[in-house]
């Protein structure tokens, strides 16, 4: 790809084709992932919602990132994701584009914590690390080894303990959940 990747703020009109789009990259059965657990009942942060476009595929990249509230604490972080590109732009550098500007972004609206369920070889890319295991829990299965996290500003993981849910869902959507992780971050 020629110049830099230009990159635009997702508008309403983008919402059907940004979930063909999202079909497209992860099939038909995303929607049964834990990680959407955690987009119900729950809005992506304003400002950080971007698109890439061409002519040839119309919307060719899609990221958004989540307000996530994590344990008792209640300590806020971002959930970053979908991040997706058209099978036929992959490899063309929008993937990491969209997330380096995302996340700045993301810093500069004062975020601290970014989580994400993703490939830790691809995200390590932008810093991500994989968590420490059991520091945070989600609403469902996933895989360790994929749970991973950017701290934005440093130290922002320290003291952060328990279930990650939604924004004021949070020990009353999946109390048992949130329990198992309260004792987990007392031991
Ligand atoms: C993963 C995805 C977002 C990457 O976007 P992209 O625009 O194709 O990636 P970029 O062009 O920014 O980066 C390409 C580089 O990342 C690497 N890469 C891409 N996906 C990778 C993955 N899942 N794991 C490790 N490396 C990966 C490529 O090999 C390439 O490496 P190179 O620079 O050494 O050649 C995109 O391929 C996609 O939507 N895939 C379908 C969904 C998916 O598989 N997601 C898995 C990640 S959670």
């Amino acid at each position: 790809m020629c110049g830099p990747i230009a990159l635009y703020d997702t508008t309403p009109a983008d919402h059907d084709p940004v979930e063909h789009l999202l079909d497209l990259a992860f099939g038909s059965s995303r929607r049964g992932k834990t990680s959407y657990r955690l987009r119900e009942a729950n809005s992506p942060v304003p400002g950080l919602s971007l698109v890439t476009r061409d002519d040839g595929v119309g919307i060719s990249g899609t990221i958004s990132f989540w307000p996530l509230e994590i344990g008792d604490e209640r300590s806020p972080a971002l959930l970053l994701g979908p991040l997706a590109v058209h099978p036929d732009r992959q490899g063309l550098g929008i993937g990491l584009a969209l997330m380096r500007e995302g996340l700045a972004r993301a810093r500069a609206q004062g975020h601290g914590l970014v989580l994400l369920v993703g490939d830790e070889p691809y995200y390590a890319r932008v810093g991500f690390a994989k968590l420490p295991d059991g520091l945070i829990g989600l609403p469902g299965p996933v895989d360790p080894r994929r749970f991973l996290y950017l701290e934005l500003m440093p130290g922002a993981l320290a003291g952060v303990c328990g279930l990650a849910q939604a924004p004021r869902s949070a020990a009353l959507a999946v109390p048992h959940a949130a329990q198992d992780h309260k004792q987990r971050c007392e031991a």
